[in-house]
């Protein structure tokens, strides 16, 4: 671990994980995540701003230790989770005389977590101010962008704010700053995609509060700072905002033939009215870049061939993700074929209850798509595009 000055007296101490392959056993990290911890140190006093993973807790203790710290006063808990905290308790033992300071949640979780000592907790409140002699932490609650106990900590006198998750990005990467924009935003899209989509109204809340505060860098816990902070706080607003994209996005699979046939029939139609158009095969899914596909998409058409008289167990967890990542997509519809059971564009439904759309007319084929089946897809086809297009549509049960 190196030591990087953002500001005379403000380091960031960055464990960067080149290897992680997933996280939680849930997300994959294809260029690997950091646990960034940032150092204070005031006149008075001397602050350590969230931890690192706990299996990197040594090469956090080395570093300060590196920094010639004999004495460490606050370690300042942004958020419990343990790519954050996991290192308190090595960093309580080598300075026992340092307070963690967290919200009354994260204490709670804390406490059950690593069963810190109560002593070693205080508790901080929202808007509080802690002075370190020349620099000052204030400390805004932002509860429920990924968890409920998240701090955003600022240093005023150096305009930094210290986001944790929020804002942040999984990307090991030698660079302090978010200097190559493009590979950071893919990043941060993912990232925000994964982590903070569910709780888009409480990202747009969040948002709204930041914007009274006088902004210079951002220091999240994960992947890069951002010295331009309009690059991500503009990014979030576009991306939590309410507008869509006039993109669709088909997430299909297909056992013989007949889904992919209306698949690529659909998408041609669609290419021919000038929409934008993802076909994302299920199988094996890359759960990230189809979190990342959902963001803006106005239009989700579920494609998917009947198992057991409801959809395919593949497209059932693209679903299960869609349904629990909250996306803000407008209209969906299902498509897909079977051989003798009729019940799958209904359980398909069923399993997509947090999608507040307007649902387009299913399209059910038995076997091979005939001319009556792609008959139903140029209407999807002309529907879709009237509702990107802002125009009403009748949506009926039967159409045949
Ligand atoms: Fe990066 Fe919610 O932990």
């Amino acid at each position: 671990m190196i030591v990087r000055e953002l500001k005379p007296k403000v380091y960031s101490l960055s464990a960067i994980d080149w290897d992680r392959k997933l996280f939680d056993e849930l997300v994959p990290l294809p260029e690997g995540t950091s646990y960034n911890a940032y150092l204070v140190v005031g006149s008075e006093k001397t602050a350590l701003i969230d931890t690192v993973h706990p299996s990197m807790s040594d090469d956090l203790i080395k570093a300060l230790k590196g920094m010639g710290l004999a004495r460490l006063d606050y370690i300042v808990s942004n958020h419990a989770e343990a790519d954050h905290s996991g290192s308190i308790p090595a960093l309580l033992a080598e300075f026992p005389e340092a307070r963690v300071l967290a919200n009354v949640k994260c204490r709670s979780l804390l406490k059950s977590a690593l069963d810190l000592p109560a002593e070693a907790l205080t508790l901080i409140q929202d808007e509080q101010v802690i002075s370190l002699g020349d620099k000052s932490l204030r400390f805004m609650w932002v509860p429920w962008v990924h968890w409920p106990d998240t701090t955003i900590t600022y240093l005023a006198e150096d305009r930094i704010a210290f986001t944790c998750d929020f804002l942040g990005a999984h990307l090991a990467t030698s660079d302090l700053y978010a200097s190559d924009e493009a590979r950071v935003e893919r990043a941060a899209l993912t990232y925000y995609a994964e982590i903070m989509m569910p709780y888009r109204p409480n990202v747009n809340k969040h948002l709204k509060r930041l914007e009274g505060i006088d902004i210079g860098m951002i220091a999240p816990s994960h992947g890069p700072v951002y010295a331009r902070p309009d690059f991500i706080l503009s990014l979030y607003r576009r991306w939590a905002g309410d507008e869509t994209q006039p993109q669709v996005l088909i997430p299909y699979l297909s056992m013989y033939e007949s889904t992919a046939k209306m698949v690529a029939y659909l998408v041609d139609r669609l290419m021919e009215k000038g929409l934008s158009v993802q076909p994302f095969n299920v199988v094996d899914l890359d759960s990230g870049r189809f979190a990342s596909a959902l963001v803006e998409a106005s239009t989700i058409v579920f494609a998917s061939p009947t198992v057991l008289d409801g959809p395919h167990p593949a497209m059932a967890y693209a679903a299960y993700l869609a349904n629990a990542l909250r996306p803000k997509t407008k209209y969906a519809a299902i498509i897909g074929s079977y051989g003798w059971g009729t019940g799958m564009p209904e359980s398909l439904t069923a399993l997509l209850p947090n999608l507040k759309v307007a649902w387009l007319d299913a399209v059910n084929t038995g076997g091979a798509p005939q001319t009556d089946d792609f008959a139903a897809l140029d209407r999807l086809a002309d529907d879709i595009r009237a509702v990107n297009l802002g125009q009403e549509i009748v949506i009926s049960l039967d159409r045949s």
